[in-house]
C-alpha cells in the first residue's frame, strides 16, 4: 500500500535508493615533488546502500573521505572505478541528460557554508526558481507558487523573497539552501556539515528543521558532521570512515557502546557522556596519509590491537550479532565490552603501539587501478 506524506507517495520502490558498489575515488594530488606520490586515495572500495526514508550518519576524522562519499552519492563526484546506482540504474552509464534528470530531481545536497553555496547575485526567489526552471517544472505560475511553498516549508518569511544572500543571517541562508535542495521533491538529501559554519545558537534550529522535513517529506537523509553525538542522535544508522574506507556500519543506538571496530570506539570515547565521563581511548601511532595508505588495515598504525595480520591483510566485513551491524576488523572489540575496559587495554599496550609507530608503512596491497577521469 502506498504511504502518502503531504500528498507525496513516499512508499517508494522496493529496494535501495542509492547503492555504491566497490566505489573508488582517486584524485591527483594538488602538490607533490618529483619523487612524491601524486595520487590521493579519497574513497576506497565503498559498498553502501541507502534505503528510502532512512537517515544515515557519516563520522570520521578530517580528510577520511566523508565529503567525497557525500558527493559520490549525489552524482556530483564521478567515481574513478566501481558503480553508483540510483533506483537500480548505474548513474555513470546514463547519458548526461538522463543523469541530470535522475540526480537533479532525485537528490538534493546541502553544503557546509551557505554563504559560498548560494549565488550572491540572485535573490532568494531566483535561487529557488532556478532548479524549477532548469527542470521545466510546471507553469511559471506554479513555479512561483512552489517558491512560496518552499519558503514556508523552511520557515522563511515571505518578505525575504527579494533579499540577496548577503542580506540574510547565516541561519536564514542555510534555510534557503535547504529549500533549494528540496525544490524538486528529491527522495534523498545529503547534508555535508550543514551547521558547522553557523552560530551555535542557530545550529539546533537548523538540525530540528532538517529532522522535521525528513519526517514530513519521507526523505532519506545522509548526514555528515564532525559532531558525532549529533550524528548519532539524528541517524538510524552510522557509518564510520577511516582513510577513505568504510570500516563499520552500526545501528545508531549501538554505536557508542556496542560498536565493534576499535576506531569507532575510540572516536566515540573522545566525547563521553556527561554522567559518566572517562578518558578517551588513547591512540598513539602516526596518522597515515591518504596519498600513502598503509598496507592491510588502514587503522593499524594507531590501533592498540594491531598485529602482523593487520599489517598484511585488509579485513573483510564481518556481521555483528544485530541486523544491519557490520565491521571490518581482524580483532574486533568483544560484544558488550565496556569503553572503560578498552581504555585500560589500550593504555596497557601503549609501548607496543609506540613501537608500531616506528614501523615504516608498507606498500599498499589493495589499490584501485584507474585514475579519475
Ligand atoms: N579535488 C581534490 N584533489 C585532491 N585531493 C582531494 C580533492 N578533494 C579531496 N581530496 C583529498 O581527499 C581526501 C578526502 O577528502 P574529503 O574532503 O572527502 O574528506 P572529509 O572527510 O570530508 O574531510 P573534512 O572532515 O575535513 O571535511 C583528503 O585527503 C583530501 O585532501
Ligand atoms: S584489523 Fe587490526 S589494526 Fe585494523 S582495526 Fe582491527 S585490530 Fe586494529
Ligand atoms: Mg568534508
Amino acid at each position: 500500500m502506498s504511504q502518502l506524506v503531504e500528498g507525496r507517495d513516499v512508499s517508494g520502490p522496493v529496494g535501495p535508493l542509492v547503492e555504491l558498489s566497490d566505489t573508488h575515488v582517486v584524485h591527483r594530488a594538488r602538490t607533490g615533488g618529483l619523487f612524491a606520490r601524486d595520487r590521493v586515495y579519497a574513497l576506497t572500495g565503498a559498498d553502501l546502500t541507502i534505503a528510502p526514508g532512512e537517515t544515515v550518519g557519516v563520522v570520521g576524522e578530517s580528510g577520511c573521505g566523508k565529503s567525497t562519499l557525500a558527493k559520490v552519492l549525489v552524482g556530483v563526484q564521478k567515481p574513478t572505478s566501481g558503480t553508483v546506482s540510483f533506483r537500480g540504474r548505474d548513474l555513470w552509464t546514463m547519458t548526461p541528460a538522463e543523469r541530470r534528470l535522475a540526480v537533479g530531481a532525485g537528490t538534493g545536497m546541502i553544503f557546509q557554508d551557505p554563504s559560498t553555496a548560494l549565488n550572491r547575485r540572485l535573490t532568494v526567489r531566483q535561487i529557488l526558481r532556478d532548479p524549477l526552471d532548469v527542470h521545466k517544472r510546471g507553469t511559471p505560475q506554479q513555479r512561483e507558487d512552489r517558491v512560496r511553498e518552499l519558503m514556508s516549508l523552511v520557515g522563511l518569511p515571505k518578505a525575504l523573497a527579494d533579499g540577496l544572500p548577503g542580506q540574510l543571517s547565516g541561519g536564514q541562508r542555510q534555510r534557503v539552501a535547504i529549500a533549494r535542495a528540496l525544490a524538486l521533491d528529491p527522495d534523498l538529501v545529503v547534508a555535508d556539515e550543514p551547521t558547522s559554519a553557523l552560530d551555535v545558537s542557530v545550529r539546533a534550529q537548523i538540525l530540528n528543521l532538517l529532522l522535521d522535513l525528513k519526517e514530513r517529506l519521507g526523505l532519506a537523509l545522509v548526514f555528515v558532521s564532525h559532531d558525532i553525538q549529533t550524528v548519532r542522535r539524528m541517524s538510524d544508522r552510522v557509518i564510520t570512515m577511516y582513510l577513505g574506507r568504510i570500516v563499520e556500519e552500526s545501528p545508531a543506538d549501538e554505536v557508542t557502546d556496542r560498536s565493534r571496530h576499535p576506531y569507532t570506539r575510540a572516536l566515540f570515547s573522545a566525547t563521553p557522556g556527561l554522567l559518566d565521563p572517562i578518558d578517551p581511548i588513547p591512540l598513539v601511532g602516526p596518522v597515515p596519509s591518504a596519498t600513502r595508505p598503509p598496507s592491510g588495515c588502514p587503522f593499524r598504525t594507531r590501533c592498540w590491537k594491531a598485529d602482523s595480520v593487520c599489517a598484511e591483510i585488509m579485513p573483510d566485513f564481518a556481521a555483528a550479532s544485530s541486523p544491519g551491524h557490520r565491521f571490518r576488523c581482524h580483532h574486533p572489540v568483544q560484544d558488550g565490552q565496556s569503553t572503560r575496559d578498552l581504555v585500560a587495554q589500550a593504555v596497557s599496550t601503549v609501548p607496543e603501539a609506540t613501537a608500531m609507530a616506528d614501523t615504516p608503512t608498507q606498500k599498499p596491497t589493495q589499490r584501485p587501478t584507474q585514475k579519475q577521469s
